[in-house]
């Protein structure tokens, strides 16, 4: 079968980890390490297809309610991977981005963020951009924030605002907006992710558990998006 030209940007919120490892018996903590493998899977997988960028959710501001021991399961993942990629970092080429509230991470793991972010700028395969500690609201807030101190230092005039300059504020400034979010595991909901730059997006709902994603699914959620007649408001 012929490939569908893949959307520029794809957004997955990687869910259904926690019930793929109750399926089986195992910790929950087993579910993030085998979407991790998922996550691994489909980032080589976006990158032969061409995809420019790949925006993941992987832990949310509402996480923390989590179980300390889930919590601190997921930032190990996180650091051994990150690890890893600036070990591999010049074999892939992936160029790493990280969206959400960094500060409140460990300072052991935003250092490994900082420095995946800086070492892998110049490159140019695909655009991974992690959502660390990301909220949707709080990335709004927080650009609220960097926006009125710029009116309080003169540099920036509330008469000229414009949604364009305003996208300039947010983690994702610079990143055309996604023009696919698949959410995988069956809950019909945004929950959070990316609430500015999706307001156009086509969005994917399938009954996969995120382990469990494979590119053949990758494949199908192209194929409905292209599937979908987009207008952007018009007729
Ligand atoms: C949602 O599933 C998943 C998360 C909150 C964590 C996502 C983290 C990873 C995929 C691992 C990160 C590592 C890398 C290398 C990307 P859930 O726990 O809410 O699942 P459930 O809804 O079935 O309980």
């Amino acid at each position: 079968m012929e490939k569908l030209s893949p959307p520029r940007h794809i957004a997955i919120i990687m869910d259904g980890n926690g019930r793929w490892a109750k399926k089986r018996g195992l910790p929950r903590t087993a579910g993030h390490s085998a979407g991790g493998e998922a996550f691994r899977r489909i980032a080589n997988y976006c990158r032969t297809l061409g995809v420019e960028y790949l925006t993941v959710y992987a832990f949310s501001t509402e996480n923390w309610k989590r179980s300390a021991d889930e919590v601190s399961g997921i930032m190990k993942l996180l650091a051994k991977y990150l690890q890893e990629a600036l070990r591999d970092m010049e074999k892939n080429h992936v160029r790493f981005c990280f969206f959400g509230d960094l500060s409140r991470l460990s300072p052991e793991l935003r250092k490994l963020c900082l420095d995946a972010q800086q070492r892998s700028s110049e490159y140019h395969e695909v655009q991974v951009n992690f959502c660390l500690n990301y909220g949707g609201r709080d990335e709004i807030i927080r650009g609220i924030k960097s926006y009125a101190q710029d009116v309080k230092d003169g540099k920036a005039d509330p008469d000229t605002l414009t949604e364009e300059l305003f996208s300039g504020y947010l983690d994702s400034a610079g990143v055309p907006d996604p023009e696919l979010v698949i959410r995988p595991s069956g809950e019909l909901r945004t929950s959070n992710f990316l609430p500015w730059q999706t307001v156009y997006s086509e969005f994917v709902f399938m009954n996969v558990l995120w382990p469990d994603f494979s590119p053949e699914d990758l494949d199908a959620a192209i194929a409905e998006y292209h599937r979908r007649n987009r207008r952007f408001g018009g007729v």
